[in-house]
């Protein structure tokens, strides 16, 4: 099994490096990106050793998530990193996330990644479904799904204790099949 590396007009997405510690550590310790996801803020201590977790790994392992660096191209500096996990029991199934850090948000950096990560996934790794679980507050990863034509199949209402609350969870789901009718339907227009 090969390490990953997709490539769009602006960024690089790739393994996670030593190198990336410093700009990784910004906005993993940064309250406002944690939020809504299911990790804490990380020390400079845990950015490193959880950077040293990621290095080798490989795309393929069922079960395992990888996090890969988002990088940009033109300065090679960290912009956000994306994990993708495929389903332990059924590798024909994946779930992905995304965090961009704060000073990189809302420049179509996380869509830019998640199109060419879809596309890798059902063209090339033999996907069939992709699914993101989303706190039901998080309007940015929401409107990032939908516009992307994610489609939400699940809301859970009040199904997790999570820092201190109980949430509510929307389930998104992209199927290959639809995926391919969007991309016929955007190549006619
Ligand atoms: C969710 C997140 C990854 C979006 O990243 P981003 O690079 O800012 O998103 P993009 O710039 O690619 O925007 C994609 C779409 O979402 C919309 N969007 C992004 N952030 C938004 C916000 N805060 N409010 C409303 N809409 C927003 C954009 O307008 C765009 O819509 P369009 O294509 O219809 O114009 C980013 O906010 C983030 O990292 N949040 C913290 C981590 C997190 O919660 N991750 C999700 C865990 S499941």
């Amino acid at each position: 099994m090969n390490q990953l590396n997709i490539e769009t007009s602006r960024l690089n997405v790739r393994n996670l490096r030593d190198d990336d510690l410093w700009d990784f550590y910004l906005y993993r310790s940064d309250p406002q990106v944690t939020k809504y996801q299911g990790f804490e803020i990380m020390s400079m201590q845990e950015c490193e050793d959880f950077i040293a977790s990621q290095t080798e790994r490989t795309f393929g392992v069922a079960g395992e998530w990888v996090q890969y660096g988002i990088e940009d191209k033109n300065n090679t500096r960290l912009v956000g990193d994306c994990a993708i996990k495929l389903d332990l029991h059924d590798a024909r199934i994946s779930e992905i996330g995304i965090t961009i850090a704060p000073v990189n948000q809302q420049r179509g950096y996380a869509k830019e990644c998640l199109s060419a990560i879809l596309t890798f996934l059902f063209d090339h790794a033999g996907i069939l479904r992709v699914v993101e679980t989303v706190d039901a507050d998080n309007l940015a990863s929401v409107k990032l799904l939908e516009s992307i034509g994610f489609k939400k199949e699940g809301y859970f209402i009040e199904n997790i204790f999570f820092k201190g609350r109980w949430g509510s969870e929307y389930q998104y789901a992209m199927l290959k099949r639809e995926w391919d009718a969007r991309s016929r339907s955007s190549s006619k227009n």
